[in-house]
């Protein structure tokens, strides 16, 4: 133990304890990352009240270039919305509408989104009168207003989307390479997460059975296994498909199909090939998804007969004018109203029948249900309450993981560093603590950074999702990931810290700033480190639920690419943090063989090492690599895939030289990284 060095900690902890961000701690709050942070739009807010009502005005203005079904344009908005959010899976938080990635290649070429151009430039006016709203802002209010004007529920609007400049980030949802090399598809119609549907080039689910087939049985383990990948229940998953289904209807006049798409024909996408003349492609003659009818006899009107149909009908199967297989009543007298195999589907499912046949007899129930499921459909990729930049938007919902109020009265952030800092070298009974200097001394700072990364690394740029917050990795499940197997040890060492500070201190707290105290020690605190308390604890851990272990990938260059972009690490942070001091304990325990150091300081030892050595797979575990010159010296396949990736390598090869410079990007991503799911506001909130 180094007195002066502990001093040194506490003196400067205490000049911190402000909570101001640290001069210098580059990025935070512009960072040049590749992914978007935490960081609110500061553009000026728009009024969304008055947008509300041009968007009522457009969607009964039918045009004669694309006339509106039945004079209103609600229903196709709604599909707009719902194809622009129902890309958004679990599995990374990917897709949803916040970026508006629906209006660009690829997903403005997606066959399930067929003639949304025309949707989208009917949009174009408001958008064009009112800039200051992005656009998938607009297309998920225009959603709401549809449903509203119609008569259906709503709960209320969380604004705050950004556009993303081009339709990159959707690559990996498929079909394309990117997706190929990410989560390749091994049986086409059975696809696993991490992929969201469960056929290739699907945002969802086949409307006419699984992979073509028209068997609804089959069809509702389809719907259940992708709408799961999106995060819902059965329940919502039944409120969503009939709430949706009470509006609209399908095209498919001709069998000919809708053209040519915006790829292979980018100024007139989709222009129709049924009927002639004016109207060619238009109107009754609408190609889009090659079926054909309404399911409801006021397709422009909410309500819950989409169920009291479902159940009151003999459905039996027919070719459509679309050539594709339909379902209609068998009763001739029946009034002209069609289903798809996906929505008989809801019938031949016991779970799924029970609920429509509770929402055909208590449409109150399907009322909350919708509204409720529209909301989570729409947000569920904005993360937290406060990240909703309108006053009005609704309470936080628990899709959007509100956390208990901080505690009023804060223990001071000097003095719990103080006693973490005392806590650091204490021998603790049955824990086996890091050596360091040889000299036998117990050592925990490597176990603290690595506790304070494990709870903060869930964090995830695609949707806000994750971080220390809370402190969830104290309970199941994430206390059972394997890369948390141990950590529950580590918190039993500062369990005294804990104790001392009683309801003062909370654990997500706690293990940051035990991280923060154990890096101030490890480089005589030159890093420069933004100090944040106010986070407050989790009742239980199923909010991590929606934010599983990425525990599927099929090689470690993609691990490391990918994991950086779902935590929105740029790569200069990616490589700063993979050389944060390591406890050779803790990988043990992990089933891993021990670290490339004992020692637990931080500097640029482990950039050289990763040059200097040739490393090369363990026989008994080929996650884990030895030095082939300095047997006993390990690293990880992530470690050694850096190498394999010349941005990367660039980096490592950057910080082995430039230790100040790695120091300094370092704090940057930690610092990002310890405070990516907490309000701009430089302190913790909790959600109204
Ligand atoms: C239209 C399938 C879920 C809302 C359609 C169409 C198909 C379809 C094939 C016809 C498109 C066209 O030809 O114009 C499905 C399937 C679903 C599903 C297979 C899931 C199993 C949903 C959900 C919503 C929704 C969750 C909204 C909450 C709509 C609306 C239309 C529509 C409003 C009418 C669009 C219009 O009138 O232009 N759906 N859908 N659908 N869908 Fe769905």
């Amino acid at each position: 133990m180094r007195p002066f060095l502990v001093v040194q900690a506490v003196m400067w902890a205490t000049a911190l304890a402000s909570q101001c961000p640290m001069a210098g701690s580059p990025g935070f709050t512009s960072r040049d990352s590749i992914h978007r942070n935490n960081q609110r739009d500061t553009s000026p807010i728009a009024d969304f009240t008055a947008i509300k009502r041009e968007i009522a005005v457009l969607l009964k203005d039918s045009k004669d270039w694309w006339p509106a079904d039945f004079g209103n344009y609600g229903p196709f908005m709604i599909r707009l919305a719902w194809h622009c959010s129902g890309s958004h899976r679990v599995s990374d938080g990917r897709g949803g509408c916040d970026g508006a990635r629906i209006r660009k290649v690829p997903e403005y070429a997606w066959d399930d989104n067929t003639n949304l151009d025309k949707a989208v430039k009917l949009l174009q006016p408001v958008k064009d009168a009112h800039p200051e709203i992005t656009w998938a802002d607009l297309i998920i209010l225009t959603g709401n207003v549809a449903i509203e004007s119609m008569g259906g529920p709503k709960l209320g609007f969380c604004a705050g989307r950004t556009d993303d400049a081009d339709g990159s980030a959707s690559l990996v949802l498929g079909p394309t390479p990117e997706q190929e090399a990410l989560s390749p598809c091994k049986l086409n119609g059975n696809c696993t997460s991490p992929f969201g549907p469960t056929t290739v080039g699907l945002i969802y689910v086949n409307p006419e059975g699984h992979l073509g087939n028209p068997d609804p049985a089959l069809s509702a383990v389809d719907v259940r296994d992708t709408f799961s990948r999106m995060g819902f229940n059965d329940l919502e998953t039944v409120a969503l498909i009939g709430g949706g289904h009470a509006f609209g209807k399908t095209h498919g006049a001709c069998t000919t199909g809708p053209g040519p798409n915006p790829i292979q024909s980018p100024d007139a996408p989709w222009p129709g090939t049924c009927g002639a003349g004016p109207l060619k492609g238009k109107g009754n003659n609408t190609y889009t998804s090659g079926f054909e009818g309404a399911w409801t006899r006021d397709p422009t009107e909410w309500s819950s007969e989409y169920f009291y149909n479902l159940l009151s009908y003999d459905w039996i199967k027919f070719t459509g004018p679309g050539g594709k297989n339909q379902w209609m009543p068998s009763n001739k007298d029946a009034p002209p109203i069609r289903m798809l195999t996906a929505d008989i589907a809801l019938l031949y499912d016991t779970e799924y029948r029970k609920i429509v046949e509770t929402f055909g007899q208590h449409p109150e129930q399907l009322d909350k249900a919708f509204a409720d499921a529209w909301y989570k459909l729409t947000t569920a990729d904005m993360g937290q309450r406060f990240r909703c930049i309108n006053a009005d938007a609704p309470p936080a919902q628990p899709f959007q993981h509100p956390l208990p109020a901080p505690p009023a009265k804060r223990a001071e952030v000097k003095d719990v560093m103080a006693k973490i800092n005392q806590t650091l070298f204490k021998p603790f009974p049955q824990i086996e603590g890091d050596i360091v200097d040889n000299n036998n001394a117990a050592y925990y700072g490597a176990q603290f950074i690595d506790l304070a990364y494990q709870c903060a690394s869930t964090f995830r740029a695609t949707d806000y999702k994750g971080g220390c917050n809370g402190a969830r990795i104290r309970y199941w499940p994430e206390s059972g990931w394997p890369a948390n197997a141990g950590l529950d040890q580590v918190r039993q060492v500062l369990q005294p810290v804990k104790d001392s500070f009683g309801e003062t201190l909370t654990w997500s707290d706690l293990i940051v700033l035990a991280g923060d105290t154990a890096l101030s020690y490890a480089t005589g605190g030159k890093l420069s480190l933004k100090i944040v308390n106010g986070r407050s604890d989790a009742y239980d851990g199923n909010q991590s639920l929606d934010f599983p272990p990425r525990q599927y990938y099929s090689n470690a260059d993609i691990e490391v690419t990918d994991n950086m972009a779902v935590m929105g690490l740029s790569p200069h942070d990616a490589v700063a943090l993979a050389g944060r001091p390591r406890s050779g304990v803790e990988q043990k325990r992990r089933g891993l063989l021990g670290a490339y150091s004992k020692s637990s300081l931080l500097s640029n030892t482990y950039y050289k090492l990763l040059l200097s050595e040739t490393w090369e797979p363990t026989a008994s575990n080929p996650k884990v690599f030895e030095s082939k010159e300095k047997p006993g010296l390990f690293m990880l396949a992530t470690d050694v895939a850096l190498l394999s990736n010349p941005q990367l390598k660039a980096i490592v090869q950057e910080y082995a030289q430039d230790e100040a410079k790695f120091f300094n990007d370092f704090a940057s991503a930690w610092n990002y990284l310890m405070h990516a799911d907490l309000p701009i506001t430089e302190s913790a909130s909790s959600d109204p």
